[in-house]
């Protein structure tokens, strides 16, 4: 056929009106908004040139005149750094990007691929909600979607953009994906919306207050990042898969490295102050470990006495753990346990070994954390930590009190490969509150209870604290250098490299012959 044969005319028309989406005039008022169309959206996130469309001339249920092609998704396939990735990127620009049966069943389709192709889900969400015009429909949409949320769960990478609004239910489904990226006064998520917050307890409040970005970064932890704009909110989703392996039963893609993994950091000698009391950044402590420039902080505004993030060690891919000894000293509260529990299952998911820096306290005392289930959140961090089945490796920088030595990746509860450094501190609980319990008769009666309190608190710290005492029963493999701990891990991540969770079968023994 010739390019002035009709039926090419009639193609390339309406190619072109599906690329419109829902008109110049919407897309203008998108533009002014700031906020860039789905299709512009996709060329930002997917390698030039690699984007493949999936059944661009659906049109929706509710659309008879076929107005507008697409039925507000535009899905597909393409590439990020040349892995293979399925997309959908919701159009705001037709019907406000609402969901109906039609849009249900593209993205429905995609995530299907994805799952039996073995390839990263991301989503593009910017959209009015469940469309109104096909009712209760639209909702049934809403629950094949959030199904194979699940199944797709722990076995590909899934990864939701927000762009715009999420409204009511349909943010549950990016609330089960690995990674929420947020897109910063321009995005919002809430189950209720103001107006009905409003009807229902008289509260009144704006959706950015409501569940802006800032809300998800630092209230509520929905969210793991946010960008300042849709390009940036994009390059991130980018960088994140780049850590991430396609599906899980492939490792991480190992990245260049021009950071010698046995380089040691003299700095790391000096920075746990000699006072016990006197904080330290675990940030530092951490950014001096890793590659340079290669961690990435997920959730730094929420529950920020603990640290998840991303980074590389000679190349590989790993998930940190750590506490912020200057944030409430570290202590695990429920926010934290939330926090380091679902990470270390995204890592256990994804096949990407735990590093754990410990400096905790241990679990927040209160009535108020007892009363809403310390128990019960605590818990899963030691359940997480305990069916890990990646390599896991711990370092004691300071204090490791109580439960929070013991599911804090330690060797009782299956850490692989566990160090401490000389300014380590392990015991059922801190000096001071030993003594107290231990020897408050003996106190009591001494000429000046206050020294004699000291001087056995000093005695205990002698004893009992130090993390010899824990090497003595091999609760450490080793009491290291603070400097040498980059190439300890390096070292470590290489003999477990092939770590699986069942050995490889014997065919039999060999027996002497
Ligand atoms: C159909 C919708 C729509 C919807 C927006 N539109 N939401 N059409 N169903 N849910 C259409 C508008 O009619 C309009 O069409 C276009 O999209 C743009 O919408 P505007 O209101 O002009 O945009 P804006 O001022 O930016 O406001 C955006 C908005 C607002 C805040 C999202 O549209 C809104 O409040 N929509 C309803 C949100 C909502 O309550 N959704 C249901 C949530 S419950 P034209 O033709 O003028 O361009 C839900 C249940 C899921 O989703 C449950 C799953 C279990």
């Amino acid at each position: 056929m010739t390019d002035d044969d009709p039926r090419i005319r009639e193609l390339r028309a309406i190619r072109e009106r599906a690329r419109q989406g829902g008109g110049p005039e919407r897309v203008a008022r998108h533009h002014a908004r700031g906020k860039l169309t789905a299709r512009e959206r996709l060329d930002v996130l997917l390698d030039a040139g690699s984007f493949s469309e999936l059944e661009p001339f659906t049109t929706g249920v509710a659309d008879e005149s076929a107005r507008f092609y697409g039925d507000g998704v535009v899905t597909g396939y393409g590439k990020i750094d040349g892995r293979t990735v399925y997309v959908y990127a919701q159009d705001f620009t037709v019907l406000g990007g609402s969901l109906g049966m039609a849009q249900a069943h593209k993205i429905c389709r995609v995530m299907d691929l994805a799952l039996s192709a073995g390839a990263p889900i991301i989503g593009l969400i910017d959209s009015g909600g469940a469309r109104i015009q096909e009712g209760v429909r639209s909702l049934g949409g809403y629950g094949e979607i959030f199904r194979r949320n699940m199944q797709c769960s722990g076995v590909v990478p899934q990864i939701s953009v927000m762009l715009g609004p999420c409204a009511g239910g349909a943010s549950y489904s990016p609330a089960v994906t690995d990674v929420v990226i947020m897109v910063e006064r321009r995005s919002y998520m809430f189950i209720t919306g103001p107006d009905v917050i409003a009807a229902v307890t008289g509260e009144a409040i704006d959706v950015e207050r409501l569940g802006g970005a800032d809300v998800h970064m630092t209230l509520a932890g929905t969210s793991h990042l946010a960008a300042p704009d849709d390009r940036a909110a994009l390059m991130l989703c980018r960088r994140v898969l780049s850590y991430l392996p396609s599906n899980n039963v492939e490792n991480p893609p190992l990245a260049a490295c021009d950071d010698d993994p046995l380089r040691a950091d003299e700095e790391l000698n000096r920075i746990v102050p000699l006072d016990p009391s006197i904080a330290y950044r675990m940030h530092d402590v951490i950014e001096r470990v890793v590659d340079h420039n290669s961690w990435l902080e997920l959730q730094p505004a929420w529950a920020m006495n603990a640290i998840v993030g991303l980074a590389r060690i000679g190349g590989r891919s790993v998930g940190i753990v750590a506490q912020e000894p200057g944030v409430m000293a570290g202590v695990i509260d429920i926010d934290a346990s939330d926090k380091i529990a679902r990470f270390v299952r995204t890592c256990d998911c994804f096949n990407i070994p735990l590093v754990t820096f410990v400096d905790s306290p241990g679990f927040l005392p209160g009535i108020d954390q007892e009363h809403r289930g310390i128990i019960r959140h605590g818990a899963k961090v030691l359940y997480a930590y305990a069916e890990a089945a990646v390599p896991k490796i711990s370092i004691v920088t300071r204090k490791a009190y109580g439960g929070a030595y013991i599911v804090m990746s330690s060797k009782l509860i299956g850490g692989d490969v566990n160090y401490a450094w000389p300014s380590a501190e392990v015991a059922v609980m801190g000096a001071d509150g030993a003594v107290n319990l231990l020897y408050r008769d003996q106190i009591a009666a001494a000429p000046d209870p206050e020294a004699e309190r000291v001087r056995l608190a000093r005695e205990y710290e002698r004893n009992y604290t130090n993390p010899y005492h824990a090497a003595a029963f091999g609760y450490f493999d080793d009491v290291i250098e603070p400097r040498e701990t980059r190439a300890r891990i390096a070292a470590a991540l290489e003999a477990l490299r092939d770590k699986s969770v069942v050995p490889p079968p014997r065919r039999h023994g060999n027996i002497p012959l």
